[in-house]
Formats: structure tokens, sequence, C-alpha cells
């Protein structure tokens, strides 16, 4: 089975994408796969690159200078079903039987790219194009999981369009300090601020439109946050275990840097599995498989929770792509559950191809 591993990508998850394909690359079984790597840059060209010379020995994402090297390729669109990657001189390059879709931010996540794979009727891996816009816009997220009756943070939507000074004031005086604002659509904290006043308030929201125009305002839940997996194959949807992250005192909230430094660089507390009553474990496994149903689930996905000191429970997000740290600095949350991830990529993928 030729396989195309998608990655880099336009979003300025751009680097995080790198350290998940090294870090998948390795539980993709020769035997059973013949692995082709598209990277696409910055810039979205499309390179078809070398997997014997790809590999980054980075895991933080801002000390990555992506130079990956490849020949430039391209997706014949409106010539019927395609089933090769091209390139100018040599036309068909590289044959592909089905496409793994590594790649974060709104094009992967956010469902762009599996729609044009399925435009030319190949096969993929990664969320479908409904779950990846659903997903990945948190106000869309959050009203379907809120009609499903499960519990989200209390928050206010505003459209850049409809942002005045005044119609601001209007939406924070329904919160207390500190409140979060996040872009509705962007991933890894990037466009997130904590805000503690209104000085702060009126400068991060600046920020937040540079990367969405539509702003979230959320309650502000005090407590740790959970993270669990899971995908579905063969119609059961599996859950991994539950990590729990208190978040450590140097960082603001769970950041960029807080989600991707390395352990030595950080002072987050991380337990595996979470400490919570068993019956939350349950609960929480419960939530996370009614809501990969709601919102389209396909592929493997990280559900992000809040569990607040009360021992309330809020989901908080589902990531279409998660991100792929190193097992060194995130031990695998399928370990002890008897799978593993080149158990998920055969599972993935055989259903992918029915
Ligand atoms: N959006 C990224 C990749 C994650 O949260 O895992
Ligand atoms: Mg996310």
């Amino acid at each position: 089975i030729d396989i195309l591993l998608a990655f880099g990508g336009l979003s300025r998850e751009h680097n995080v994408s790198i350290i998940s394909a090294s870090n998948i690359i390795p539980h993709i079984d020769p035997e059973k796969y013949n692995l082709n790597l598209l990277y696409i840059t910055k810039e979205g060209k499309w390179l078809l690159c070398d997997k014997y010379q790809f590999k980054t020995e980075c895991d933080f994402p801002d000390e990555i200078i992506p130079t990956i090297k490849g020949i430039p390729v391209y997706l014949p669109i409106g010539q019927g079903k395609v089933s090769h990657l091209y390139s100018q001189e040599s036309g068909k390059i590289a044959k592909i039987d089905l496409v793994l879709t590594l790649l974060h931010g709104r094009n992967g996540a956010g469902g762009v790219m599996n729609a044009i794979w399925n435009s030319v009727g190949i096969p993929n891996v990664g969320p479908s194009m409904a779950g990846g816009v659903i997903g990945f816009d948190k106000d869309i997220m959050k009203r379907l999981l809120s009609e499903a009756g499960l519990p989200i943070c209390r928050y206010e939507l505003i459209h850049q369009k409809n942002y005045s000074p005044s119609s601001l004031k209007d939406l924070k005086s329904k919160f207390s300090y500190p409140f979060f604002i996040k872009p509705a659509n962007s991933g890894s904290s990037l466009g997130v601020h904590k805000i503690y006043n209104d000085q702060e308030f009126y400068e991060k929201v600046n920020d937040v439109f540079l990367f969405d125009n539509k702003l979230i305002i959320e309650e502000y839940i005090d407590g740790s946050e959970l993270e669990i997996y899971c995908y579905e194959a063969e119609n059961i949807i599996k859950t991994s275990i539950i990590r729990q992250t208190i978040v450590g005192a140097e960082y603001d909230f769970y950041t960029f840097e807080a989600k991707y430094g390395t352990d030595n660089a950080t002072t987050n507390i991380k337990k595996i599995p979470a400490d919570i009553p068993e019956e939350d474990h349950e609960k929480v496994r419960q939530m996370v498989i009614k809501a990969y149903k709601v919102l389209e689930g396909r592929g493997e996905t990280r559900m992000d929770l809040f569990y607040s000191g009360q021992g309330d429970i809020y989901i908080n997000e589902i990531n279409t792509v998660p991100a792929l740290m190193s097992r060194k600095s995130q031990p695998s949350l399928w370990d002890g559950c008897g799978i593993s991830h080149g158990m998920i990529i055969d599972e993935l993928i055989a259903s992918a191809l029915k």
C-alpha cells in the first residue's frame, strides 16, 4: 500500500507538524506500507521529500528551522480521479493509495486538505471535511457540544465586523477577571490570552483578530487540564488513559511554551493516569465518546477538558489532528491500554480503505 504522509503546511503550527511527522514515521511499518512524504512549505509549495533524509532531533517547535528539501509536485484537479502525485518534468511520480493528513491548523485539522483528497477520489486518514470544520471552529464546536447536553465553559462570541469598543464593553461585563480571549479558529494556544484587567483586554483583542475574525471570550476554570485520545475502528470508539496537567507556575496557562517545552524546561506536573476519582475517569470517557460522535470524529483525536477544583468537568475542545510529541516528553497514553501507535495506524488505514 502506497501511503502519502502530508505534513508542514500553511498554518502557524507548521513546525509542530514537522515534529509530529518525525515522531509518527518510525511507527509506519515498512513491510506493510511504502511511505512517501509530502512536505507542504510555509508558502504552500508541495515537495516530495526523501524519507531517509528527513529527521528532526528537536522537540520544541520554535527551535526548528525548516530546511526540508524535495522535488516540486502537484495534484491535478479537474482531471477526474487521481492516483499519483505529478511533477512538471516527469509526469506521474508517486503512487498514492491513501493519504495520512498530519497537518495542523485550518488546512489539516480544519478539514480543508481532506476535502481536496476527497475531490480527486483519494482515501485519507484524518478528519472528514465536516468533522474538521466543526471541530476546528470553537464556536461551532461549543454549540454542538452544548446542544448535546455536554458541559462546556460559559462563553460569548464576537465577529470582527461587529466589533466596537462598546460591544466589547458589554461582553466583558458578563465575565469576571481573569477570563480567556481566543480566536475561534486556531490551535496550540496560538492567539489565546488570559486577561486580568481592562487594559490587557483592549490590547490583546487585536492580537486575537490576527488569527481569526471570530473572537471568543471564555470563563476561566481554576483547576487542571485533562487530555485523552480516542479513535474509532470497526464501529468501536476506543479511549486512552487520561493525562492530567497542572501547569507550572512560570506559565500563565497552558500556553504554546507550556505545551511543547521539553520536560527539563517546564515545571508542569503531569499525572498519568489522572489523579481524579475513579468514577470521574469513567465519566470523562463517556463524555468524550459522546463528543466524538457529536463532532463527527474520524481518525485519532485528542480531547482536552478542564477539571475544576470542585471536581466539575468541562470539555474544552477536540483536536482533530493532535500533535505527536516524542515519547520521551509525552509518554503515549495508549501504553497500558494494549494499543500501540502502529496498531492505530493499521486500524485507521484499514477502515479508510474499506
Ligand atoms: N493543535 C495541536 C496540534 C494540538 O493541540 O495537539
Ligand atoms: Mg488545540
